[in-house]
């Protein structure tokens, strides 16, 4: 957790040394991710997981809305969009509750965290979660009464790049989270990469948990194939401009210097090469196949090699709900925390070691980075970074969110059509 004064000196940090150039022509973006889904207790956020939850499965149900529009598809095994996920009706209240005696100021509660990027010209600044799990660009616009005072705003009038565009951009978070407004297209430059006549949304309408969010909005860095804009992400376009060497870009996730590299990687975060696997679907994921998953070095053989959706924007680690409980299963003294809700959890002080591999490398997921929390104060069982959701992707799909990827160095080329993953420094 950070407290306020550490804040703001990273506020200012980010500020003046936003971009620091590296070899390979490639630009660094520092930023700070998400920390955690675990109380300042140290216990177990219940409510703020399954909120999670909410938030990623109606992600993936935008994404699942855009390809079929957009392509006239929808992924194999999957034969129907799922219905709009929402809190359970136990859990809203709770929420209500919490809410009803929580200073709107203490509501952020640190669970995002971007890094700067620019709009216009001259160049506005936005905080934005770079997000590998969708593909459109958006902030608040300057007419938005509903957006955070705190909040970076675009007005197009002060931009003499800026055009609007025809047409409505929205996404749905949950029934009454989501953001909408018109279409505009301006110059977006994210660490010295400049891309012009970028295609974004200015929202007008936000709901309340976006506005009380810590970042002003969201820059998707998956394919074209799920854009709700249909027009190309900020990467696509500035690798049409000309604007990056390398066609690649690379996360460092980690609770201190994370760092977003694009145009190429950054050798001085990780060693050794980088182990790719070609992005194994054309329906807009960072997606690789041939997964399989291990615990205390076995491999858990019940379940068939499956694919892997790899999700900046997503805080944990999701598969299919037969497949995670088989998992837990390998798990000594694991316990089901919430059936429904997909939630396990293990003796605190006998963490497993859960690995992932694509048939090279097993990249274990530290215990660190797969403790939530405890379950209550005292009670030694911690609840599991991985849990059991459906998410409409089909049976054979998993998604590994920040949790996974903060073990590893993770590179997304486009020249490749390929993720890859490299042993942190
Ligand atoms: C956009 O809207 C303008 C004004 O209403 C209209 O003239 C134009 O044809 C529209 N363009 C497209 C591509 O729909
Ligand atoms: C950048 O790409 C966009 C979209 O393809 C295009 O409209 C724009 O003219 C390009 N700008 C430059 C400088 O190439
Ligand atoms: C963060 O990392 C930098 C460089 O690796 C180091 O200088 C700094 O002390 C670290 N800060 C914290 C709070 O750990
Ligand atoms: C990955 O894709 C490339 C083409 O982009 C192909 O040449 C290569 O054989 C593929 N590798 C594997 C392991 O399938």
């Amino acid at each position: 957790m950070f407290c306020k004064a550490s804040l703001v000196t990273l506020a200012l940090a980010l500020l003046s040394t936003a971009i620091t150039a590296h070899e390979h022509a490639g630009v660094a973006i520092p930023f700070q991710k998400r920390n955690s889904l675990t109380k300042a207790d140290g216990t177990f956020d219940y409510v703020g997981t399954v909120k999670h939850g909410v938030k990623i499965a109606n992600k993936y149900r935008n994404n699942l809305l855009n390809l079929q529009r957009n392509t006239g598809q929808l992924p194999p095994q999957v034969s129907v969009i799922p219905p709009l996920a929402a809190l359970p009706a136990r859990l809203a209240a709770l929420e209500h509750e919490k809410r009803q005696k929580v200073p709107l100021t203490d509501l952020n509660d640190d669970e995002e965290w971007g890094g700067h990027i620019t709009i216009g010209t001259p160049p506005v600044s936005f905080f934005v979660d770079f997000d590998t799990g969708s593909s459109d660009l958006w902030i608040p616009g300057s007419s938005c009464m509903s957006c955070g005072a705190q909040h970076g705003k675009y007005d197009q009038g002060k931009s003499s790049t800026g055009a609007k565009k025809n047409g409505t951009f929205t996404i749905t978070y949950a029934d009454e989270s989501g953001a909408s407004g018109p279409i505009y297209t301006d110059t977006v430059v994210v660490g010295g990469v400049k891309a012009t006549a970028q295609y974004f949304s200015a929202v007008t309408e936000e709901s309340s948990e976006l506005s009380e969010g810590s970042t002003d909005g969201i820059l998707g860095l998956a394919f074209p194939a799920i854009s709700n804009l249909r027009q190309n992400p900020f990467f696509f376009t500035a690798i049409a401009n000309k604007s990056v060497e390398q066609h690649v870009f690379a996360f460092k996730l980690a609770a201190n210097g994370s760092e977003l590299y694009v145009g190429g990687t950054n050798t001085a975060h990780y060693s050794g090469s980088i182990e790719y696997h070609n992005v194994s679907s054309d329906i807009g994921y960072w997606e690789i196949g041939g997964a399989s998953v291990h615990v205390d070095g076995e491999t858990v053989s019940d379940i068939p090699e499956f694919e892997t959706i790899i999700d900046s924007g997503t805080t944990i680690m999701y598969g299919p709900p037969a497949d995670v409980k088989t998992v837990y299963d390998a798990v000594k003294g694991s316990k089901v925390y919430n059936e429904g809700d997909g939630l396990y959890s293990y003796p605190c002080d006998s963490p497993p070691a859960l690995a992932f591999s694509w048939g090279g490398k097993s990249w274990t997921v530290s215990e660190a980075n797969f403790n939530l929390g405890e379950t209550e104060p005292g009670s030694g069982d911690c609840v599991g970074a991985l849990s059991g959701m459906n998410l409409g992707l089909g049976s054979e799909v998993w998604l590994l969110g920040d949790s996974f990827m903060k073990n590893v160095y993770t590179a997304f080329s486009v020249s490749q059509n390929a993720v890859g993953f490299a042993t942190l420094k």
